[in-house]
């Protein structure tokens, strides 16, 4: 094995060898788009830290997902905004909330060539905007899980196809599984969160969802960043409890994470490349310091080879273009 018999150049030199040889290939369906939905009138509301991304009406959520399921995106990812939050976040599980609404009518429209994912967290409900209840300075876990599962039947009854725990309170996941196989959802999916960092790159998040704390931070749930093994045991105990598909979270700063869950189970594997990493390309493509087709796709690719199976993406509708041309 070496020089000069052995060059790799070979194989490199044109386009179609490379692409003969490529190990790694993401497709539009492997993208999961997020949305986020309101419930006011207008049809689109601009979040300043993520350009090109949207609060969108029901209505026109459903044109999103039809451009989407025209490019090849089979799946999206709700979160609501609604405009009445509580102390509990009891809009999280009305019936007529924004992400039932929507996820009815998306389901009614496209039925199955449309795989809904609900997000099933309480921080864009409650008024103190924590994933849980929260007392005395507090996230109580315990009490959160009956909420948590409210929040689930609720999305399951409105047609959602998977259901996506993102709270990392500990035992959801076999919690909400008990109660949604209890009211005859034994055939939703939960995709859970499993290795969530408490992360700063979910601040133009939570500008979108209008979810920030108004008091302390979310490093008592969500995991610290420091820790690899601990990432495993997470989904260890997701596993044990149920959950159908395992999600690392954020993707980009996590890969090591995302390789090791793929090599520590047979589950398919989601990526969540999140907000803060959306805006930063976009905001350096916008000064023309990035081409942001070429570090989008990068990015995607990276996720897949890393072992994502799933790449849950903002760039969702450009990547699927970029991809299909
Ligand atoms: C809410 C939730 C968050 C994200 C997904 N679900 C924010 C948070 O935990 O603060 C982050 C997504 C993103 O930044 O793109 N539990
Ligand atoms: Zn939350």
């Amino acid at each position: 094995m070496n020089f000069p018999v052995n060059r790799k150049r070979r194989l490199r030199k044109t386009k179609a060898l490379r692409n003969l040889i490529a190990e790694t290939r993401v497709h539009p369906a492997q993208l999961v788009l997020p949305i986020f939905v309101h419930d006011n009138y207008n049809d689109q509301i601009t979040i300043d830290a993520m350009p090109g991304v949207y609060q969108y009406s029901i209505e026109k959520t459903l044109a999103v997902a039809d451009k989407a399921l025209k490019a090849g995106i089979q799946s999206v990812l709700l979160f609501g905004v609604p405009s009445e939050k509580d102390q509990r976040g009891s809009t999280a599980w009305f019936e007529g909330g924004v992400v039932q609404q929507a996820t009815r009518k998306l389901k009614t429209r496209f039925g199955t060539d449309l795989t809904v994912i609900t997000d099933t967290c309480l921080c864009e409900y409650t008024s103190h905007g924590h994933c849980g209840v929260y007392l005395d300075g507090q996230v109580l876990n315990d009490p959160t899980l009956e909420l948590l599962a409210k929040v689930a039947v609720s999305q399951a009854q409105s047609g959602a196809d998977i259901i996506a725990p993102s709270d990392m309170m500990d035992g959801r996941i076999g919690y909400i599984r008990d109660v949604l196989d209890d009211e005859g959802y034994d055939d939703k999916a939960i995709m859970a969160y499993s290795a969530k960092y408490a992360s700063g790159y979910y601040g133009p998040f939570r500008d979108a969802a209008k979810s920030t704390p108004i008091a302390g931070d979310r490093k008592t749930y969500q995991m610290d960043a420091r820790n690899g093994r601990e990432a495993l045991a997470e989904i260890k105990l997701d596993i044990y409890e149920g959950a159908d598909i395992i999600m690392v979270k954020p993707a980009m700063a996590y890969l090591d994470i995302v390789y090791q869950a793929k090599q520590a189970c047979d589950l398919p594997i989601a990526a969540y490349q999140v907000s803060g990493q959306y805006s930063m390309i976009k905001a350096a493509a916008e000064k023309g310091w990035v081409d942001e087709k070429a570090v989008v796709l990068e990015d995607l690719t990276a996720m897949a080879r890393a072992g994502a199976d799933i790449l849950i993406t903002y760039f969702a509708q450009d990547a699927a273009g970029w991809l299909n041309e």
